[in-house]
């Protein structure tokens, strides 16, 4: 396998050309030019309102519909009319989530899970006024959720499984594939939380067998908005809020009013990033998703190096490290890693390192019920570092002399 092209990554990316450590990227990530360039030409040039006759107009049109293929590329999707464009993944998951709660009939039971992002699990919680029953999978003491767990809380009367492709707290990985597969011969539907994961690795839908997927495009290297994918039948079946003239038909039924067009097409253009990486690596990768999953696959492969060197760092520090730190299982997880300092509140460990210009995040990390879990008390939770394939292993030597630092002080 040829070297992670770091050097290449890192210039592209015009934040990180004055030093400044990112470690909480799970919060949001950085984005390349090509994405800084690709906003500024939509603002400078058709910063105007869809579905005009005027040649400004047509472009927003035509910017979008290009948006619209490279996502889909991005997860894989079987038609372009199965995503959908936003404000951010909240918004759609409230909106799949009341449409499932209009729609309940004899299968009244939502299954939520307690590693979840606390978005994935309130606007289903909600559904109880509706009639629904909440059924809770719990992570194990592995930090995981385990697909065979899904058993004995299957049932007739499941309508959905609502679950996290990783989490944003403790960054471990869940098997989609074995969820639909269960999920499906109960006849429940699917509904992932991919926004965590989403920067991390290769998303195919077909693969996974899910019903619908959210993602922040902020966390994948755009500006801030949000997407969703849904099966085009699944989507089009589901009671959404629209004006009388919008067709009942995805993606128009799901998006409602105007979104930010310029941050739309900064998400093409990180997608088109993401692919520029891919061809850097193979240039003969055959295709746009060739190209794509090549990528994805590069920088699984080096952020495994990344969570390796983060844990070592986290040994010497003594620190408690909450989830997967088995070796073998690293390619269970994202470098996403919240820990502890012995004696040292998290937030005196976050305040130093802000100190020395790297940024990490201290507290619950918008799941409380997760931190509960960990025996942690929400309000002030752990210390989070959550890195990306821009982050080097420079980088985390110098978290790990710094934490060193801390410890002396
Ligand atoms: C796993 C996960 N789910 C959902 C969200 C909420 O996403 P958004 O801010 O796009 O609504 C986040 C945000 O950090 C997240 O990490």
């Amino acid at each position: 396998m040829p070297d992670f092209p770091i050097t290449r990554v890192r210039a592209a990316f015009p934040a990180l050309q004055d030093g400044y450590v990112f470690f909480d990227n799970a919060a949001g990530a950085q984005s390349p030019a090509l994405v800084l360039d690709a906003v500024a030409d939509h603002l400078l040039h058709r910063n105007v309102q869809r579905g005009g006759r005027y040649r400004q107009s047509q472009e927003v049109d035509e910017a979008i519909a290009r948006a619209r293929t490279s996502v889909a590329l991005l997860v894989n999707a079987r038609h372009d009319n199965e995503i959908s464009f936003g404000m951010n993944a909240t918004s759609f998951m409230r909106l799949i989530s009341i449409a499932i709660g209009q729609s309940l009939g004899a299968r009244r039971e939502i299954i939520v899970t307690d590693l979840d992002h606390e978005a994935n699990i309130a606007v289903w919680l909600a559904l109880e006024r509706e009639g629904a029953k909440i059924v809770w999978w719990h992570f194990r003491d592995d930090g995981r959720l385990h697909p065979e767990d899904l058993e004995k809380l299957l049932s007739p009367r499941t309508r959905i499984v609502a679950c996290t492709l990783a989490s944003n707290a403790i960054g471990s990985i869940l098997d989609i594939a074995e969820v639909s597969k269960r999920a499906h011969a109960a006849g429940a539907e699917v509904f992932v939380d991919a926004v965590h994961f989403g920067p991390h690795g290769t998303m195919d839908v077909q693969e996974f067998d899910c019903d619908y997927l959210v993602c922040s495009g902020y966390k994948i290297f755009s500006p801030h908005m949000g997407f969703l994918w849904g099966r085009l039948e699944s989507l089009n079946a589901l009671p959404t809020f629209r004006e009388e003239f919008v067709p009942d038909t995805a993606p128009a039924k799901l998006e409602i009013g105007t979104y930010i067009y310029e941050n739309v097409a900064g998400m093409d253009a990180a997608v088109r990033y993401l692919e520029e990486l891919g061809r850097s690596i193979n240039p003969a990768a055959a295709s746009r998703r060739a190209a794509l999953v090549t990528s994805t696959e590069a920088i699984r492969g080096y952020e495994a190096q990344l969570s390796r060197a983060m844990l070592q760092a986290l040994s010497h520090a003594q620190a408690t490290v909450y989830g997967i730190v088995d070796d073998q299982n690293i390619p269970l997880r994202t470098p996403t890693l919240c820990f502890n300092l012995p004696g040292i509140s998290p937030a005196r460990v976050t305040e130093q390192l802000a100190a020395q210009n790297l940024s990490v995040r201290d507290g619950h990390m918008y799941s409380p019920r997760l931190m509960k879990r960990l025996g942690l008390a929400p309000e002030s939770g752990a210390v989070r570092a959550s890195l990306v394939h821009y982050n080097t292993l420079e980088e985390v030597e110098r978290f790990g002399s710094l934490l060193a630092d801390i410890k002396r002080a």
